[in-house]
């Protein structure tokens, strides 16, 4: 057994509640936390090492502004080895992470009343980006298949009205785990061709693919639909380094671009000293251990798929094809529209509410499995009781 698997398998709560990680103390001691998408594993050594070194030598001064050439040219490599996704470096923009990247792409790239579509139910910052600058959200809801979230295009097509500007997609899509085929993007890039749309693809979860799903970027499908996508990622992510942001967004070419160009300089901040340090870190040596998470995460998510399957043939879920998340279909349950606030009483297990990821959400919660196998077991085995428990005093 490796020593990185040995160290996921030594996570302890006792330990965790006495962390700084809001999803460790949001709840407090007593709650196990399965809501925002932190993983509990520790980060991968080489980027600790970096990190130590860097506090070591006091260097937490300013760095480039706004990216340092060798993480600009980290990501053009990367992007290429992992993704044959060929980024121009000068297409390259730095943020702090990826949400400012959202809310900045529907200002500049729609005015208030425009439309921007959004497939529901979706990660709540993608909601709270179109309502509270004032535009409207055109809604194309996810369907759930026998095994997989699906685009309806038919519907798709008709909520788009002449004044929609803004396709704000999400690939690999929080929650539903699902990373669009090759197809399905050819498809949504022609749409956005037709009705001149700017694609801002969310490809944060990237690396988070399990076998038999690969990840495409949007921007990697041609020229003509690079020129109008906007592709917004960042390492922390897939490494874990959610408390040192450092985000990018991407652009195809000119159209998509020139309105950033036009923005305050300072107005999206960039990452600091050890932002940068650990992205280069991540993308240059941190494979080996996403390796080692993504084998861990594989087992862990089959592993609760099998458990609601077995012991909770009500609560409905279909495997993610990539991500850590699990968007558990609690309807049948009649728990109300809230299965969040259940499980939190009786289980004393917290999840994500799933009306937070728009209406569709409602009667759903969102389950993150990265932890040990031994929290997740204590996890799932805590909402089966509480669940049983109800059952016993109807
Ligand atoms: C789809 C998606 N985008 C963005 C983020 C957050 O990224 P950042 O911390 O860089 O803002 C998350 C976090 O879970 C996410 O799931």
């Amino acid at each position: 057994m490796s020593s990185l698997r040995d160290a996921f398998d030594a996570l302890r709560p006792e330990e965790l509640w006495r962390s700084e990680r809001i999803k460790w103390r949001l709840f407090g001691e007593g709650v196990l936390p399965a809501w925002v998408a932190d993983m509990d594993f520790p980060v991968a050594p080489p980027i600790q090492e970096t990190l130590r070194a860097l506090i070591e030598r006091n260097d937490l001064g300013y760095h480039h502004v706004p990216l340092s050439p060798l993480l600009r040219e980290t990501l053009v490599d990367r992007m290429a080895t992992r993704f044959d996704w060929h980024v121009e470096p000068r297409r390259v923009f730095g943020l702090v992470n990826v949400v400012q990247g959202l809310d900045a792409s529907v200002l500049v790239h729609s005015r208030p009343g425009e439309g921007v579509i959004l497939q529901t139910p979706i990660y709540p910052p993608f909601l709270a980006a179109v309502t509270k600058s004032g535009r409207r959200i055109d809604e194309s809801p996810l369907v759930p298949g026998p095994t997989r979230h699906e685009i309806d295009f038919d519907q798709l097509r008709a909520t788009i009205r002449p004044d929609t500007r803004v396709f704000l997609f999400c690939n690999p899509h929080n929650p539903s785990g699902r990373v669009f085929e090759r197809t399905e993007l050819e498809a949504l890039g022609e749409l956005a061709i037709e009705h001149d749309l700017i694609l801002v693809s969310d490809e944060i979860h990237s690396d988070l693919t399990y076998p038999g799903h690969t990840h495409i970027p949007m921007a990697s499908l041609g020229p003509e639909i690079a020129e109008r996508t906007v592709t917004l990622t960042s390492a922390t992510k897939a490494f874990n380094l959610a408390g040192l942001p450092c985000a990018f967004a991407i652009f195809g070419g000119d159209r998509a671009q020139q309105p950033f160009r036009e923005l305050p300089p300072h107005l999206l901040g960039h990452c600091g000293i050890l932002g940068n340090a650990a992205t280069i870190q991540a993308w240059t040596q941190g494979q080996p251990w996403l390796d080692e998470v993504l084998a861990y995460l594989l087992e862990n998510r089959d592993r609760m798929v099998e458990f609601f399957a077995k012991r909770l043939p009500d609560v409905r879920v279909l495997a993610p094809e990539a991500t850590y998340l699990a968007w558990l279909d609690c309807r049948a349950l009649e728990l109300g529209s809230d299965p969040f606030e259940f499980f939190l009483e009786h289980a004393r297990v917290a999840l994500s509410r799933g009306g937070d990821f728009g209406t569709p959400g409602e009667g759903f919660a969102r389950l993150n499995f990265a932890t040990s196998s031994a929290i997740l077991a204590e996890i799932l085995e805590r909402m089966a009781v509480a669940l049983e428990g109800r059952d016993r005093s109807k």
